[in-house]
């Protein structure tokens, strides 16, 4: 059996991984504070302790707020901690699968976004990512880095919990719709994450060595952000508990918060399935299939 390190149990790609991945080999799982991203040397001995044949990095510095007052942090965890995960998988000849985000991008482009298309972050929390990506690129490590967009999960945290709890505490929600992007499940995300490990069988050193490096991978299809809350609302099968009378369409400048997004920074998905004959659904439909399994 093979021995996977899993970095990040507790974010919403990380529990749903630990589910999926669990059939897959010997699986070590850690969050934090047993594992600190920012701490290069700990990440060393860690991976020198467990000496698996796959890394998973699951965890990351997310507030994509936050991070542009605390960029040496966000640094440390999105850049320097999946730089030293690289080295260390290169040493050990282990498969390194990570994650990283449409924010990479600075939303201009106007068409779903190629994995060749040149790179302009537009803040922190996307500058931090792509030094990620980077990284792992000029490490030389096997590798499976998978670009999404607007992950959500009904477990917690996410847009689509914050969606249901203000329906259930405001009249009137407003949701902006000059963001459009992919919503993707941080479920189908993690099936689909193992269903590319299976594929290597026994050696997906080999499989990822010949097949792996950068692909987009986010939910079919895009949608604004009032078109998602609009959906979520529909999809409610707790429809009753909510008070909203009404959802208006607002503009990100309508809501100021320290870091800008990209306007539209759909991702187009289509190396993914060219090189692995896999897909994720449509947005809608991936949320209907959450929806209904949650409740
Ligand atoms: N969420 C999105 O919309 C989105 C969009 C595009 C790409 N992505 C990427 O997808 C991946 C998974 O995202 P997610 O939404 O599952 O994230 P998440 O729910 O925010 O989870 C991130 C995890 O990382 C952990 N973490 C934070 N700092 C750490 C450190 N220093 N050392 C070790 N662990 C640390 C967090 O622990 P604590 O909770 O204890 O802080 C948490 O368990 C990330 O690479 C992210 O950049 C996410």
């Amino acid at each position: 059996m093979k021995t996977i390190l899993q970095i990040g149990t507790k974010g919403q790609v990380g529990w749903e991984l630990l589910r999926t991945c669990v059939p897959l080999g010997n699986l070590v799982a850690l969050d934090y504070p047993d594992v600190d991203l920012s701490d290069s040397d700990g990440l060393r001995k860690l991976v020198n302790e467990v000496k698996p044949q796959i890394i998973i990095n699951a965890a990351a510095y997310t507030n994509v707020d936050k991070a542009e007052s605390e960029i040496a942090l966000a640094r440390a965890i999105n850049a320097t901690g999946p730089a030293v995960l690289a080295e260390e998988a290169k040493k050990l000849k282990a498969v390194l699968l990570h994650y990283s985000t449409d924010y990479v991008f600075d939303g201009s482009k106007g068409s779903p976004y190629l994995e060749s298309d040149p790179t302009k972050p537009i803040n922190v929390y996307g500058q931090t990512k792509l030094e990620g990506e980077q990284a792992i690129e000029a490490s030389g490590c096997v590798n499976l880095v998978l670009r999404t967009s607007w992950v959500y999960s009904v477990r917690q945290g996410g847009f689509v919990t914050k969606v249901l709890q203000w329906a259930r505490q405001q009249e009137v929600m407003r949701v902006v719709d000059d963001q459009i992007s992919s919503p993707t499940s941080a479920r189908m995300l993690a099936e689909l994450s193992a269903l590319i490990l299976v594929q290597g069988r026994e050696d997906v050193y080999g499989y990822l060595q010949e097949k792996g490096g950068l692909f987009h991978c986010a939910g079919g299809g895009s949608c604004s952000r009032y078109e998602w809350a609009k959906a979520i609302l529909e999809l409610d099968p707790k429809k009753e508990e909510q008070i909203a009378q009404r959802l208006e369409p607002a503009k990100s400048s309508d809501f100021p918060v320290p870091a800008t997004r990209p306007m539209v920074s759909v991702l187009n998905c289509d190396k993914l399935t060219e090189n692995f004959g896999i897909k994720q659904p449509d947005w809608k439909k991936s949320l209907q299939l959450v929806m209904d399994a949650e409740f």
